[in-house]
């Protein structure tokens, strides 16, 4: 289990985009410690989401953190504007990369925090290179594009894998998970490491709403 706090970050691709600020207003309340928000450019995954205006939206319904995990191509061409727009951490793709200190480099030059995630296809060890540059490591535990995917349990490994990377590198860097996170599941990833935790359906498709949601994450313990 990590020592570190748990963050929770919601991700707005669940959200009901029709009362955007009020839901985030709402994640915020319920004690969300950052809002995630997933860009997604129709390349490099199949779904088209949203790009820095939207970002810039978030900054002005919120003063939390905005997460934001670019799933597009050639990140580099973005990277600005996403900073203007207001993000905080931004995270990018090791398939995306060609070379990733470059790029996490560019991004704190920015003075936004960086962070590197990999598909689940792709091992563990494609971020060595990049540890050392950044703030934040994302595992993803579905196959990136689309909230409401199940939970890959055969990425709970690469998780440990990753803890330990991290460890043996000395990096401070976060340890975040993204994809189809529950609060039946989450035990699992944060006894691997995970001390971050991405949700969307759990989080906004909550029967008893947002704060439930946030809660019902929040509240599982180990034994
Ligand atoms: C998936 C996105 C995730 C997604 C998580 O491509 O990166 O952030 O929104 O959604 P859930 O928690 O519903 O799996
Ligand atoms: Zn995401």
């Amino acid at each position: 289990m990590s020592e570190k706090n748990l963050i929770i970050s919601p991700s707005i691709l669940s959200a009901d985009f029709t009362r955007l600020g009020e839901q985030i207003a709402e994640c915020e309340a319920a004690g969300a410690d950052w809002i995630h928000v997933d860009v997604m450019d129709g390349h490099f995954v199949p779904n088209l989401t949203m790009g820095p205006f939207i970002v810039k939206a978030c900054r002005q319904a919120t003063s939390l953190p905005l997460d934001v995990h670019l799933m597009i191509e050639n990140p580099e061409t973005l990277l600005e504007a996403f900073s203007k727009a207001g993000a905080t951490n931004l995270t990018v793709h090791v398939e995306t990369c060609p070379d990733i200190p470059r790029t996490l480099k560019t991004i704190r030059d920015l003075g936004c925090h960086p962070g590197l995630t990999l598909s689940p296809d792709t091992p563990a060890e494609s971020l060595s290179a990049g540890i050392p540059f950044a703030d934040l490591v994302l595992v993803m535990t579905v196959h990136p594009g689309y909230s409401g995917q199940s939970f890959m349990e055969s990425m709970v490994p690469k998780v440990a894998q990753v803890r330990k990377m991290l460890d043996e590198a000395q990096s401070t860097a976060r340890l975040e998970v993204d994809g189809g996170i529950t609060p039946g599941n989450i035990i699992q990833v944060r006894e691997a490491g995970a001390d971050t935790i991405v949700a969307a359906y759990a989080v906004f498709k909550h029967p008893d709403g947002i704060a439930a949601g946030i809660h019902s994450l929040r509240k599982v313990r180990p034994d």
